[in-house]
């Protein structure tokens, strides 16, 4: 099946012989009633969802009040992405590293063979030509993917620019990604379909990076099934990035507007649920005013050199795939006018007068709620009436702050780099890399307390390079080489910051308000940029005094609330510093030695006091 080369589909509008002798190969193979090529329009898109709600998949919105919307529940079995049941089967396990899942790849091809054949008995196959970033962009990539579900097809119809128009653009011999995908549920004649198809035993989301070919089966959900994004424009991205000297990251992409009216673009990641549609998305405080925040993207960036040694950024995807639970006018009153309408809810609860609720959008829990699973719910129950992991697919160009060059063929460019983490204790608010290398070590020594998009025990600290660790498509060993080496070739390499909006005090309160106040740390960074912020040095990096960042508005919080926020706590650092020391050890073969000695320069000058490098209370 991975290998035959004859097809029988006739095409309207391709002339891809390869193309089509993939899907006739598939085609046959996973035995579906029909195969369908999606032209990607209005019609089609109106089409299927109206199927979706014939078959109860979907629940059509109320048209009022959220127009052309629908809400959907997934089965409880397939809820968020499946870390364990992804596999990176590069030619050897050292390629793919000791953070991926990794099977020998004739190995692997043999199970989805047996898993594939007939899989998609009872069902349409559709073919889903997709690209990632702009069409016609030097900097966008195509693929095409292959799926049995409808859901698929019309998430993918906002999450990418898809349709016939990719065809044109990748005319008659033009690269494109393999994406293979099924719920993995074939339907014998007469067997009653389930709303929501999938395989709740089976799930394997498969990569072969030399091949640039995904195969996914037995989940409909979110990025075990919307190929296009964490499995292509991530995991296989990493990949080509590296082959050809770029970055593909899990990074959102923000504009920052001085009140001058000078644009600074900025790019950020984030591990899953740390509030990064949020911070893509932020809202200045008012006494702020003349600041603005554009959104390029909310979760990826592709990033080029190119001019004058900059670097410059795209926004792979087109729409919104975000967590719902905790959105709200307040947190985001942008992401909530971009998901009034067009949009698709999954598993989130719905109000008794047909629209969507989550924890979170509200304080008051509105009566007559239908929770995630279809059923009437109990507030007494303690349990949520929204999934954790509920989601909105909606379209990027609906976002009132979406930036103006958000579509540019030739990206934005980026002149810092933010990671950040949700850490309540350690990482200070913001800090400033002293260089690029040091900067690289930050990023890779990262780590976040999970959250339920992500896999594991709820709260713990998980070591998150990059925040990447679910979606590097090789060794993260080299993808640090990477980095240093991409930044050696750099004449003016963008400043590298970190920040921990989530630090708590001992009684587990947060420290920082969050949210629009993050602008202030943004126009610190801004202003470090440019050359014009102040600081002192750190253990850590530079960091900005109480006095370096503006408090206009905000002048209750003090010098006294400011310290424990920056506090590099020397016992804490100890801790952080071993933990480092770990993740280096399970990637020792191909880990740089520059990593070695930073982790002593900064152990050795933790020696010092806050009152040494300035950041006492007093000093600040
Ligand atoms: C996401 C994730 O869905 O990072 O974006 O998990
Ligand atoms: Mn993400």
């Amino acid at each position: 099946m991975f290998n035959q080369t004859e097809f029988l589909t006739e095409v309207p509008g391709s002339t891809h012989q390869k193309l089509k002798a993939w899907v006739d190969n598939i085609a046959r193979f996973c035995e579906p009633d029909l195969v369908q090529w999606c032209d990607g329009s209005e019609e089609e898109y109106n089409r299927t969802t109206q199927l979706l709600v014939d078959k109860g998949t979907f629940i059509r919105l109320d048209p009022e009040k959220r127009p052309n919307s629908f809400a959907c529940f997934s089965d409880p079995s397939d809820v968020a992405r499946v870390e364990d049941r992804t596999f990176i089967c590069s030619r050897t396990r050292s390629d793919a590293g000791p953070s991926n899942n990794w099977v020998e790849p004739r190995e692997m091809k043999n199970t989805l063979e047996g898993l594939l054949k007939g899989c998609m008995r009872g069902r349409t196959l559709y073919v889903i030509p997709f690209c990632m970033g702009p069409l016609g962009s030097p900097l966008s990539k195509i693929g095409v993917q292959i799926t049995d579900s409808e859901y698929v097809v019309v998430n993918m119809k906002i999450m990418t620019r898809m349709g016939s128009k990719v065809l044109d653009v990748l005319g008659e011999d033009g690269e494109f990604v393999k994406c293979l995908h099924t719920v993995g549920a074939p339907l014998e004649s007469g067997q009653a379909d389930a709303k929501w198809p999938c395989n709740p035993t089976t799930k394997y989301i498969v990569h072969f990076p030399e091949e640039r070919y995904i195969v996914s089966y037995g989940s409909g959900y979110g990025g075990n099934a919307l190929l296009g994004k964490k499995c292509f424009a991530l995991r296989i991205a990493t990949s080509i990035a590296k082959e050809e000297g770029w970055l593909a990251e899990h990074m959102l992409i923000l504009g920052v507007e001085s009140p001058e009216g000078e644009k600074t673009y900025v790019a950020a990641a984030f591990p899953s649920a740390c509030g990064k549609t949020n911070f893509a998305m932020l809202i200045p405080p008012d006494s702020m005013a003349g600041w603005k925040v554009t959104t390029v993207g909310d979760d990826i960036a592709w990033i080029h050199p190119g001019e004058k040694g900059k670097l410059y950024a795209i926004n792979p995807e087109a729409g919104f795939f975000g967590v719902a639970p905790g959105t709200n006018t307040k947190t985001n009153p942008n992401a909530m006018a971009s998901i009034s309408r067009n949009t698709i809810f999954t598993n989130v609860a719905l109000t008794s007068d047909g629209d969507v609720w989550w924890e979170g959008m509200t304080k008051e829990v509105p009566a007559g709620l239908t929770n995630w699973q279809g059923q009437p719910h109990d507030p007494a129950s303690g349990k949520p009436a929204a999934h954790a992991n509920s989601r909105f697919t909606a379209p990027a160009s609906q976002c009132p702050c979406i930036d103006s060059e958000w579509e540019n063929p030739n990206g934005v460019p980026i002149s810092a780099f933010i990671f950040g983490g949700r850490r309540s204790t350690a990482v200070p608010l913001v800090y400033q890399s002293f260089n690029w290398s040091f900067g690289v070590y930050l990023a890779a020594t990262m780590g976040s307390e999970t959250t339920a998009a992500a896999f594991g025990e709820i709260g713990k600290v998980r070591r998150d390079p990059y925040a990447m660790l679910p979606f590097l498509g090789y060794h993260m060993g080299d993808y640090f080489n990477h980095w240093l080496q991409f930044g050696r070739n750099l004449p003016n390499a963008p400043r590298i910051f970190g920040v921990n909006w989530f630090r708590k005090d001992d009684q587990g309160n947060f420290l920082w308000p969050g949210f629009g106040e993050n602008m202030r740390v943004l126009k610190w960074i801004v202003l470090r940029v440019k050359g014009q912020g102040s600081a002192v040095e750190s253990p850590i990096g530079w960091m900005p005094r109480y006095r370096d960042m503006d408090w206009t508005g905000l002048e209750d919080f003090t010098r006294e609330d400011f310290a424990p926020i920056m506090a590099v706590d020397r016992e804490a650092w100890k801790k952080e510093l071993l933990a480092h020391e770990e993740l280096f050890a399970q990637l020792y073969d191909k880990l740089p030695k520059e990593f070695y000695f930073m982790r002593e320069l900064l152990l050795s000058s933790l020696w010092r006091s806050p009152e040494q490098w300035g950041l006492a209370p007093e000093q600040a």
